[in-house]
């Protein structure tokens, strides 16, 4: 695949030198672009997108202010090529989404080792050509995993400003259409009937919407099906159809082990097992941790463990949770009763009721810790800037 990178700067001069380094690598397809006083935008008039935008900036300029304001078009990745040792200047890229940001004394090698690198996520992001599927399950009942994806999924809307679709996967009991307060006609199973002729316009008429645009695909039928039941093959291409419709599809998955879920713990991106800091919790998730990596053969870096209600006096400390369960790394939920009954009871997402309540912050983190990474700077990019930042707070 061709690689179409547009490199712009005020400069034309700039512009061509920057381009000259790409000479010799023919899978980029390289036009410069000379920014103007007319417009901020170093897109503005361009009529066909190129795959990155590749911008030279010098101080002070507008264009890296105008797209930490705006973004870029259509969402195109950004390299900026600026100052070396400039915080403003790397603090502007980040919050315009840069993937990377490149001194001006670029050599040939860093240049297109960073431009690879976008081209393959690129390049995967094409060919999946789909979103990603993030599974809720829990060790023990009762542990938080319905309320925790509900709300993780309306954070992804409002938050994140993904399209989202949230999927019951408990078929007997199914409720999350309660935690939003919808009530379905229809659901999984009808939409199973019809998997292989789904289309947009069908897709809406299986899911609810909620205000927030979040889309439900409910659990509860008239009829009770066992997961044995279902046809894998139209769950197979129910699931293709939302992940191409949906920047994200979550499902809340009771833990227990199925055809169904494992089949969504199988194809799962991301599995998020909640737990609590109470020993049958751990015990619970241990095992099924355990039958995750080795009978359904899951990679480990597929699954997060989150700790909810966590509460930093408890006896069991996040310490013993990391050895029991061999977890590097865990995401702690604050418990907050009241807000998390109230939100239950009443059929309202917590960020509905309180923007700014610890649980709200809480299920935020959760967002971000679990959205697609190749949308994030690169580590390159984080491990030049982060010491500078640092050095200018102590300052
Ligand atoms: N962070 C929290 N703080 C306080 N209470 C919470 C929190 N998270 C969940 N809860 C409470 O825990 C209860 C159980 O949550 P939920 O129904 O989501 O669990 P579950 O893991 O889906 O259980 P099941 O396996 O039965 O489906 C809820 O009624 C809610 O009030
Ligand atoms: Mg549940």
């Amino acid at each position: 695949m061709t690689f179409h990178v547009i490199v712009a700067s005020r400069s034309g001069s700039t512009a061509e030198r920057l381009a000259a380094r790409l000479t010799k690598h023919p899978e980029f397809r390289v036009k410069t672009r000379v920014i103007g006083n007319g417009h901020p935008d170093p897109l503005y008039g361009v009529s066909e997108l190129p795959d990155l935008l590749f911008l030279h900036y010098g101080s002070g300029q507008s264009e890296l202010q105008f797209l930490a304001e705006q973004g870029t078009r259509d969402h195109l990745p950004l390299i900026v090529c600026g100052p070396e040792n400039d915080p403003e200047a790397m603090r502007l890229a980040m919050r315009a989404g840069a993937r990377d940001y490149l001194p001006e004394n670029v050599s040939e090698a860093d240049l297109v080792a960073s431009l690879a690198r976008i081209q393959e996520e690129t390049l995967r992001a094409r060919t999946s050509g789909s979103g990603k599927l993030i599974v809720f399950t829990n060790g023990k009942g009762g542990s938080g995993a319905s309320f925790l994806s509900t709300n993780l999924a309306h954070s992804l809307v409002v938050d994140g400003g993904h399209r989202v679709t949230l999927v019951d996967l408990d078929l007997q009991f199914g409720g999350l259409c309660r935690y939003l307060d919808i009530t379905p006609k229809v659901g999984i199973l009808e939409a199973l009937d019809a998997a292989h002729d789904m289309d947009e316009v069908s897709a809406k008429a299986y899911t609810c919407e909620h205000s927030s645009g979040l889309r439900l695909l409910a659990a509860p039928s008239k009829h009770l099906a066992l997961p044995n039941e279902i046809p894998i093959e139209k769950l197979d291409s129910l699931l293709d159809f939302f992940l191409s419709n949906n920047d994200y599809v979550v499902a809340d998955s009771p833990s227990r082990l199925d055809a169904v879920t494992e089949f969504f713990l199988e194809r799962a991106d991301k599995i998020v097992l909640i737990v609590q800091q109470s020993l049958p919790h751990i015990h619970d998730a241990a095992r099924l941790l355990q039958l995750l990596t080795s009978e359904i053969v899951i990679p480990k870096k597929r699954i997060s463990v989150v700790v909810n209600r966590f509460s930093k006096s408890a006896p069991i400390e996040l310490g013993d949770i990391k050895k029991t369960l061999r977890q590097d790394k865990l995401i702690t939920i604050p418990n907050q009763y009241k807000l998390a009954t109230e939100s239950i009871n009443s059929g309202i997402p917590v960020a509905e009721i309180s923007k700014t309540a610890a649980l709200t912050k809480g299920i935020r983190n959760l967002q971000a810790a679990l959205v697609d990474s190749a949308s994030k700077p690169s580590q390159n990019f984080l491990k030049r800037a982060l010491p500078m930042f640092l050095r200018e707070r102590m300052s």
